[in-house]
């Protein structure tokens, strides 16, 4: 009877915690791919107008499958537009946690550049800023030693799948990336393995983190992200260091000495805990941003102005222990693209020291300024 009980227990649990993986791609196989990509004489790729075949037999590349708008019923994550987003920081849009592509189509500043999407920066060129390929000489994971091509959604000159510099077919999102669709997972559990792309947050191999299933379409305090973020630039699990991997000397080279202010460059992988008794315990500012996605009191986590923790948990609020308000490149940077220069997520000419806007983010955690 008691083993039985075990058993049944055993069971339980086992279901319980195999429920995550039923959330990967569902649908009729020809929404999405095409075997031949000819049906009565006629190519089927709607890519476009283009004739030629996809990889993995797709009906088109990434961008085709990610551009759309977003309408809160759509299972394609929209990250690339072709009408301009609502956008508005601090309040309403259509747009998800990385921001948007629409912007970069027609303006280099205002994202990344990535192949498909827009040409090769005019500003910055191929080599991302900051980029040393040497910066992390602890880890086997490499990026290519020269920066010769221009960025692609997943691949060694990419943000997304996997990478190895010695292994140039990684070049290819598609190869980059494959198998991860269909074995997708929500990661519900910030610190869990992130050992392949499938199991990494958001298709970003190794890093660890909590996904919103709505990629924080309309968050509020208790519905975003959870970012894995670290108080050691080396932890390869963070999200700063994915950014770090290609500008890693905005990420690693921002002090001189000790890891305090004065600064050489704006610190990440900073816990605000420690220096809660200057104006950063005000996080986020109520006396500017009450009201805006859900934000009421001092500590509840502003979702446009994000901080991470070292459990990449989903906080509603943070400077509550040591660990649990970390400065990210996220806090001022979306990751795609955004209306303002620098894939900023606010406009910076709204920053005026002495005339606190609330259309400046700076102000969330320099709350006297
Ligand atoms: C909603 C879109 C979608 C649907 C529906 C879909 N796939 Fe896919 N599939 C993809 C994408 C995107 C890729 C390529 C990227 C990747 O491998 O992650 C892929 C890759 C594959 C691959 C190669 C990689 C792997 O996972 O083994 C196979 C095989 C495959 N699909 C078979 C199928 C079959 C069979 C069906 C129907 C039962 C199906 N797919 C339905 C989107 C879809
Ligand atoms: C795979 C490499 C790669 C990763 C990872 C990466 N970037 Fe970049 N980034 C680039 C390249 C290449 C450029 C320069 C060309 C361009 O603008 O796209 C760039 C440019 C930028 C720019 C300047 C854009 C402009 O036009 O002025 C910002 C800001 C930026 N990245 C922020 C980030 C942040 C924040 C992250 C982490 C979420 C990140 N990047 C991750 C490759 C990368
Ligand atoms: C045929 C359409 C299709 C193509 C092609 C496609 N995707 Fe997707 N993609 C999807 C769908 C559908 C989902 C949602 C999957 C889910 O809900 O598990 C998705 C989800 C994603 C996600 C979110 C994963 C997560 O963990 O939340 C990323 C990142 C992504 N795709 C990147 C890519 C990249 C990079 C490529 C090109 C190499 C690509 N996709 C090609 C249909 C496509
Ligand atoms: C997520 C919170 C956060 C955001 C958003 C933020 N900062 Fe900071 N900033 C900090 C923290 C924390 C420090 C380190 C303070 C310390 O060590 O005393 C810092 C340091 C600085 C410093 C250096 C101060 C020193 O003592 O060396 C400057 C200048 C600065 N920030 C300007 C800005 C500007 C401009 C913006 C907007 C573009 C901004 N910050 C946005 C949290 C933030
Ligand atoms: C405090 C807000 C803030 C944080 C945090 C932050 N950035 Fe920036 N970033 C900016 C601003 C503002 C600019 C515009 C240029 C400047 O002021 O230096 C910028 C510019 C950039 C550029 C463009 C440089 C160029 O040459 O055009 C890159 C790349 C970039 N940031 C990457 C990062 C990365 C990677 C991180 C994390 C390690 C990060 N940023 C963290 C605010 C921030």
């Amino acid at each position: 009877m008691r083993r039985l009980l075990i058993f049944l227990l055993c069971l339980m649990v086992f279901f319980i915690f195999k429920i995550p993986s039923g959330f990967s791609i569902s649908g009729p196989c020809s929404e999405c791919h095409t075997m031949h990509n000819s049906q009565n004489g006629q190519p089927v790729a709607e890519n476009g107008s283009s004739t030629q075949p996809f990889r993995a037999l797709t009906i088109g590349d990434c961008v085709f499958c990610h551009t759309g708008t977003n309408t809160g019923t759509n299972n394609i994550p929209y990250v690339n537009s072709n009408t301009q987003p609502t956008y508005t920081f601090g309040g309403a849009r259509n747009t998800l946690a990385g921001g948007n592509f629409y912007w970069v189509q027609s303006d280099d500043t205002k994202g990344h550049n990535v192949v498909g999407i827009a040409g090769v920066d005019s500003n910055i060129g191929l080599v991302p800023p900051g980029y040393d390929p040497s910066n992390y000489p602890e880890f086997t994971k490499y990026r290519p030693s020269t920066w010769d091509h221009q960025l692609t959604c997943a691949g060694n000159f990419g943000c997304h799948g996997k990478f190895d510099a010695n292994d140039p077919s990684l070049n290819d999102p598609f190869k980059a990336i494959s198998g991860a669709h269909h074995k997708n997972i929500v990661r519900t559990n910030g610190t869990a393995p992130a050992t392949e792309v499938w199991n990494s947050y958001r298709f970003l191999w190794g890093i660890k983190g909590t996904e919103d299933p709505n990629y924080e379409l309309n968050p509020d305090t208790t519905h975003h992200n959870g970012y894995y973020a670290s108080t050691s630039p080396t932890d390869p699990a963070s999200i700063n260091y994915l950014c770090g991997e290609c500008h890693g000397v905005f990420h690693r080279d921002t002090y001189n000495g000790t890891y305090a202010s004065p600064w050489l460059r704006h610190p990440t992988d900073f816990d605000m805990n420690t220096v809660a008794y200057k104006e950063y315990g005000n996080y986020p500012n109520p006396t500017l941003f009450s009201g805006k996605l859900g934000v009421s009191a001092v500590g509840d986590y502003f979702a446009d102005v994000p901080v991470g923790n070292t459990q990449g948990a989903v906080l509603s609020k943070v400077l509550q222990s040591s660990g649990d308000a970390i400065v990210l490149c996220l806090s001022c940077h979306r990751a795609h693209g955004s209306p303002y220069p620098d894939l900023l997520r606010w406009d910076y000419s709204a920053c005026q020291a002495g005339s606190p806007s609330a259309d400046c983010g700076c102000l969330a955690c320099h709350t006297s300024k």
